[in-house]
């Protein structure tokens, strides 16, 4: 056992000479001094001697041990300390940034296209009024684009010219007004509805024009609708959406399916009325085209027009939201620039 105990030593000098790293170092230690490795081994064998010897052999373990632990630790001093990897934990993990305070970075996030906030802003105003939200098909039929709102065979918006066909009898709707119609072959009065959707013109893109645009169409029916629900409906409207101070004006028009009809003008809530580059110098800006429901219409969807009224308008979602946000060019809506759709 003294023997073992001297080549133990011996080897452990020879392999710590030779070692090369500190973790090459630190194996040597474990090897030789951890509680299973040989010199324990050794030592704890000591008990099995005979009495007389345990003292001499026990003196000598002791000693290897020291010598060893002693030329571990210089050794390990040759080389650079590797200390276990340290540093702020979240969880357990060590997180590679020196300081855990720097707030996290955020994943993207997107935000809704500027005429869908205009949208729904218009919907909210209109449904805090009692209106419902009814939507209609983008690909429609001739006879509720047109024929249904009294639409003449020979007017000029049924030139191909100034709407998409897809084939006879079937086009790409060129308002939201076809709705109405659905919407009242579907259900009687009283009815309120508030019709938002993309329409369709083959429009040369400058501007202000685009082959596709979003209106918002309203439809109210019932008995004793008169045009002074009309003008009031729309007068809340407009001062919701563009500011409490802003004045409406109601100018004749024409419009088929209805009866008066009127164009609605805002006073300009930039200028205030007095004019400006945005109102073309004469304080007013036109917003949108309404009137009374034209009792052709009625018969159309088969209402007695003796028992019903109605109100129906519609509005571009694009050219208010150029108003409400100061945008000149109504491409920059459809382009998915980020530069510019994140500005709102
Ligand atoms: N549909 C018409 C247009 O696109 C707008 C309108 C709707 C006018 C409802 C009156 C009533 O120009």
């Amino acid at each position: 056992m003294k023997k073992r105990l001297q080549q133990i030593q011996k080897k452990a000098k020879e392999e710590i000479a030779s070692a090369s790293s500190w973790e090459m170092v630190d194996k040597l230690r474990i090897k030789y001094l951890a509680r299973r490795g040989l010199i324990a081994q050794e030592m704890s064998q000591i008990g099995s001697l005979p009495e007389d010897e345990r003292p001499e052999v026990g003196r000598l373990a002791n000693e290897v041990r020291k010598q060893v632990s002693r030329l571990i630790n210089e050794a390990k001093t040759r080389f650079p300390r590797k200390f276990r990897q340290v540093g702020p934990r979240i969880k357990g993990q060590i997180v590679k940034s020196k300081d855990i305070t720097i707030p996290g970075k955020r994943p993207p996030q997107g935000h809704l296209h500027p005429i869908t906030q205009i949208t729904e802003e218009i919907i909210d105003v209109f449904s805090r009024l009692g209106f419902s939200v009814v939507e209609g098909p983008e690909v429609e039929l001739e006879y509720y684009n047109f024929t249904a709102l009294n639409i003449p065979r020979d007017h000029p918006s049924r030139d191909p010219y100034d709407t998409f066909y897809v084939k006879e009898d079937v086009l790409l709707r060129s308002h939201t007004s076809p709705v109405q119609i659905r919407v009242m072959e579907a259900a009687q009065p009283p009815i309120r509805v508030l019709i938002p959707g993309r329409t369709y013109r083959p429009d040369t893109v400058d501007a202000t024009h685009h082959f596709m645009f979003h209106q918002i169409e309203g439809l109210m029916v019932d008995e004793d609708v008169s045009m002074a629900d009309l003008k009031t409906v729309l007068s809340i409207f407009a001062r919701e959406v563009f500011g409490f101070e802003v004045k409406t004006r109601f100018r004749p028009s024409f419009f088929p399916f209805t009866e008066p009809s009127a164009d609605m003008d805002i006073s300009c809530f930039l200028c205030k009325g007095k004019g400006c580059a945005v109102c073309g110098q004469t304080g007013w800006i036109e917003i949108l085209g309404a009137g009374m429901v034209d009792p052709k219409v009625f018969e159309a969807v088969g209402y007695d027009t003796e028992k019903y009224t109605g109100f129906a308008f519609g509005l571009g979602v694009e050219r208010v939201a150029m108003l409400k946000f100061g945008i000149d060019d109504i491409r920059l809506f459809f382009e998915d620039d980020l530069r510019f759709l994140r500005q709102f």
